[in-house]
């Protein structure tokens, strides 16, 4: 195992499985701390073998007494990066027209509200200079690059994720880097089994993009390999 990162932390917000559990496997993996949140217990096996660098937090970012509980566990903690992964697909096969007020809040809150908001109250736990908020979003909330029939509501909750991502960066006066990132097509529960690539492709290249990202104190919307996605 690689130990020259062993100063460096991170935070992985939704880490039971995917994508979330293949970040916090790859930064562990490069010697880093990793404070990683699940919804339930218990732990996922995979982390078993990194049990002295991967400490675990019970997190639902919807629920209001969850996340003070959370945020007041974690006062004072800084780390180098913290990713708010956690996202759904939405209801499947829905439209504006089909949707009920209940299954869009849900998406919206979990995909767009929850996520940002639980960034700016982790804003402070940060790195000031080198530290970065990324948030987990995907090409398919591109307003220039998607628009095909394909989940219009999942699309216009990332979307919805980025522009108030955008907002919520212009009123920041911390000085640090966010990024909004797109993990690639993956074989995960929500991407299925015909995704392009695999779980450890995705998140080692999204950590070589966030270790390349440090310091550079800007927002940017990037893919797995660091190409920036047009908004
Ligand atoms: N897979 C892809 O191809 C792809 C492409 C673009 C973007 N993304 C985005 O990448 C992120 C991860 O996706 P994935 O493919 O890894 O999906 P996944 O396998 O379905 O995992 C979703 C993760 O989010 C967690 N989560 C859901 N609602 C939550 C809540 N209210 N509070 C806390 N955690 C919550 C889940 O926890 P539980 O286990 O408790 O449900 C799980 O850990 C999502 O934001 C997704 O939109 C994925």
């Amino acid at each position: 195992m690689a130990k020259s990162h062993l100063d460096k932390s991170a935070l992985i917000i939704g880490a039971s499985r995917g994508l979330g559990l293949g970040l916090v496997e790859e930064f562990a993996v490069r010697g880093w701390h990793v404070t990683a949140t699940i919804r339930h217990e218990p732990a996922p096996v995979a982390l078993q073998k990194f049990s002295e660098q991967v400490a675990m937090e019970i997190l639902d970012i919807n629920d209001l007494n969850s996340v003070t509980a959370f945020l007041s566990r974690t006062a004072g903690q800084i780390f180098d990066v913290v990713f708010i992964n956690a996202g759904i697909s939405g209801p499947e096969g829905k439209t504006a027209e089909t949707v009920t007020p209940d299954e869009m809040t849900h998406l919206f809150m979990t995909n767009a509200i929850s996520p940002v908001r639980l960034g700016a109250k982790l804003l402070g736990n940060v790195k000031p200079g080198n530290g970065i908020l990324a948030f987990m979003t995907s090409v398919l909330g591109s307003v220039t690059l998607s628009g095909g029939a394909y989940a219009p509501l999942y699309c216009a909750s990332k979307s919805a994720l980025n522009q108030l991502t955008r907002s919520f960066v212009a009123s920041m006066k911390e000085s640090i880097t966010v990024l909004s990132m797109h993990p690639g097509w993956v074989k995960t529960d929500m991407g299925g089994a015909g995704a392009d690539i695999d779980v450890a492709t995705s998140a080692k290249g999204m950590v070589d993009v966030l270790e390349a990202k440090a310091g550079s104190g800007k927002h940017e919307y990037l893919d797995y390999r660091g190409k920036t996605i047009p908004w």
